[in-house]
């Protein structure tokens, strides 16, 4: 069995509305977590605010991320972003598949692309998938095995640990309550043996898995300690460095 790294992501989504703002909330994460060690700390701004970070240094602690890439390298289209200018931008890991990307018409199968032109670029795409409804038949594990093969149909096996999945169950995002540990855990599992009969024991055994959905200071301790999970996916909280900070401890200790 492999040993993963934690890792925390936060995805501040269209958020905040002025750049002062902005720099405010990344110092105050930033400052914590590059003192923290056993977890990776991303943040993932608008892309439009990266450029106020590029005096600052990534490493292995702290690393810049962005919420969505155009899923070619080339060829006119407006209003995309390419892989290219967020390399030149610092970023190192890209969210892909965000539900409510997936909402505006992101199908599995541009996910796939975007994966593939990522990986190639030499960047860690954050892959989410995740259930509109968790039924009790089952249903939603069908759902899951499928969005994962075909948003993860051009990977190769060589490529895969690059690879982060996110399981953020669409009714837990943004809603009151996450998912309990337990129930984080059994999905958790059952991604694994997807993994596994899809690809192998080795992949199933050393791919990150981070879960995400209403994660705050008062439930990430039952997320980590009873899910089984290598982290988490943060969006309301990572706009609150107190509140983020108090996560990303959580998890370092974890
Ligand atoms: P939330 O968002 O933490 O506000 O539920 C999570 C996400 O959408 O990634």
């Amino acid at each position: 069995m492999s040993k993963r790294k934690k890792i925390v992501i936060g995805n501040w989504k269209n958020n905040p509305q002025t750049p002062e703002e902005a720099k405010k909330i990344f110092k105050g994460i930033m400052k914590k977590a590059t003192l923290l060690s056993g977890v990776e700390t991303v943040v993932c701004p608008p892309t439009l605010y990266t450029g106020l970070f590029s005096k600052e240094k990534f490493g292995a602690k702290f690393r810049l991320g962005a919420q969505n890439v155009f899923h070619k390298t080339e060829g006119a289209c407006t209003g995309e972003i390419t892989a290219a200018m967020l390399k030149a931008a610092k970023v190192s890991h890209v969210i892909i598949g965000h539900s409510e990307r997936r909402a505006l018409g992101e199908t599995d199968a541009i996910v796939a692309q975007k994966a593939a032109v990522l990986l190639r670029e030499g960047f860690k795409p954050i892959i989410c998938i995740g259930e509109a409804i968790h039924d009790s038949e089952g249903e939603y594990l069908r759902f899951l095995e499928n969005q994962i093969t075909s948003s993860m149909a051009l990977i190769q096996n060589n490529n895969m640990l690059d690879v982060i999945i996110a399981y953020e169950p669409i009714w837990t995002i943004g809603a009151e309550q996450a998912m309990t540990g337990n129930d984080i855990y059994q999905t958790t599992l059952y991604i694994r043996k997807i993994l596994r009969d899809v690809y192998n024991q080795t992949i199933s055994d050393a791919m990150t898995i981070v879960y995400g959905g209403s994660v705050n200071p008062s439930n990430i301790q039952d997320i980590m300690t009873q899910g089984n999970v290598d982290g988490v996916l943060v969006g309301r909280d990572s706009l609150s460095p107190e509140n983020f900070t108090n996560i990303l401890t959580v998890v370092s200790k974890s």
